[in-house]
């Protein structure tokens, strides 16, 4: 049974505060659980509920949420067994009572979402993917290292934010990890080389002042190459592009030119054709639904399109998507909606509609490694916890590094069967 609720302020790898949760069984359990916080966040996301007051860490403290644990949502669920995760989730939203977590902040309800499930697992004498998963819980991800970054995650001048590779083609997530890495640090010596500077954006990629996007594309093609693998078998690429971060208006503005949405479908149908693209986030506005059809009926049987912004793992959006034959894949981000519930609610919608999933971290992170475990419970078979350096980022591949050292002989690493229906 639940004893006790705590919360604390601690700061996240941008160095902005962000709530953290401890939560006491009677047993003596004690877990903890910390929140992240996106920088190009949807528009449709829950609430994070920051203070406001300008004279503490520039307004950006959380100590309101870190109050709504304390005094509302902790005492709500005292005396509750820690095992009832969705009767803890029905209780935290219905002490809320808003629509989006806006009055105690997502921030707040999540981080005590996740510490009771982490509680009850070690209550139960199980790691988390277990306890959430059950026994058949035993694909690791492909890893999606994201190695430049552009867009909000960089002060250059890439408009695309993120550029990943895919290691797919290894035997073994220990091994798509080693090979993601070599790459990151050839890409390091290339760009070097090329005269880029090569300092860090927020997720621990490069923040290179490139010309264009396609010349992101062409650095990891090259790079891949140079570090020993085959570009596309070994390997494949894929883009977070942000698009809502530079639409106006029915206009996309990018590489310093304005796009219609159908030049930009066309420009997609390029990069598809002309490099090992599997996988492309957030490539249209999160409400320029029409669009996202024609890009949909367009490129959907060649190349994963996923949902971020658009979808913010809301299951209902998520549904209006798939009645409207939008996108083919969940971006997974727990914060955007708020609990654990409501999470594994819209990855089990997904994958009854044929759509895959990919887990994800945010731009400013901390040491939790929750999300390692849950790509695992519910075998989504994607991840993408930003390159292979930075702590932040690095946690989350060290915890499943761990997972599929546990797993042993029971682990099967997705590979290339995650991207089957696509290119690659
Ligand atoms: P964010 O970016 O965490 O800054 O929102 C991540 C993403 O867009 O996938
Ligand atoms: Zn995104």
């Amino acid at each position: 049974l639940i004893e006790a609720v705590g919360a604390r302020e601690i700061l996240d790898s941008r160095g902005n505060p962000t709530v953290e949760v401890e939560v006491l069984l009677d047993d003596g359990i004690v877990q903890r659980a910390a929140v992240p916080s996106g920088a190009s966040t949807g528009a449709f996301e829950a609430y994070e509920l920051r203070d406001g007051d300008k004279s503490r860490y520039g307004g950006k403290g959380v100590l309101k949420a870190v109050a709504a644990v304390i005094d509302e949502l902790g005492p709500a669920i005292e005396g509750v067994d820690a095992s009832e995760q969705r009767v803890i989730d029905e209780i935290l939203i219905a002490t809320d009572g808003t629509e989006n977590k806006s009055r105690t902040g997502a921030n707040a309800i999540l981080g005590v979402s996740l510490a009771v499930a982490k509680a009850a697992a070690d209550a139960a004498d199980l790691p988390l993917f277990r306890y959430v998963g059950g026994p058949n819980a035993h694909v690791l991800p492909v890893p999606l290292f994201n190695v430049i970054n552009g867009g909000e995650h960089a002060d250059n001048g890439i408009d695309f934010q993120e550029f990943f590779l895919a290691p797919y083609g290894a035997e073994t997530f220990s091994e798509a990890l080693r090979w993601g890495t070599e790459i990151y640090h050839v890409l390091k010596s290339e760009l070097k080389a090329a005269g880029y500077a090569t300092g860090l954006g927020d997720e621990g990629g490069f923040a290179p002042d490139l010309p264009s996007n396609r010349a992101g594309l062409e650095f990891l093609i090259d790079a891949i190459s140079k570090a020993g693998f085959t570009p596309g078998k070994d390997v494949g690429v894929g883009l977070d592009v942000a698009a809502s971060e530079f639409y106006n208006d029915g206009v996309y503005h990018m590489d310093g030119k304005d796009w219609t949405p159908d030049q930009l479908i066309d420009y997609y149908a390029d990069l598809v054709d002309s490099f090992p693209v599997v996988t492309i986030e957030d490539a249209l506005d999160e409400e320029d639904w029409e669009n996202w059809q024609k890009l949909t009926e367009r490129l959907g049987s060649k190349v994963q399109l996923v949902g971020d912004d658009l979808f913010v793992t809301n299951p209902k959006r998520l549904a209006k998507g798939i009645d409207l034959g939008v996108a083919n894949s969940l971006l997974v981000k727990v914060n955007q909606i708020g609990t654990l519930s409501e999470t594994l609610d819209a990855v089990d919608l997904a994958h009854r509609s044929g759509y895959t999933t990919m887990f994800s971290h945010r731009s400013g992170e901390t040491e939790d490694t929750t999300i390692a475990d849950l790509v695992v419970a519910v075998n989504s078979g994607q991840i993408k916890s930003g390159a292979p350096a930075r702590s932040e980022r690095v946690a989350k591949y060290n915890q499943l590094l761990r997972i599929e050292e546990e797993l042993g002989d029971a682990a099967t690493f997705a590979g290339r069967a995650a991207f089957r229906r696509y290119k690659g």
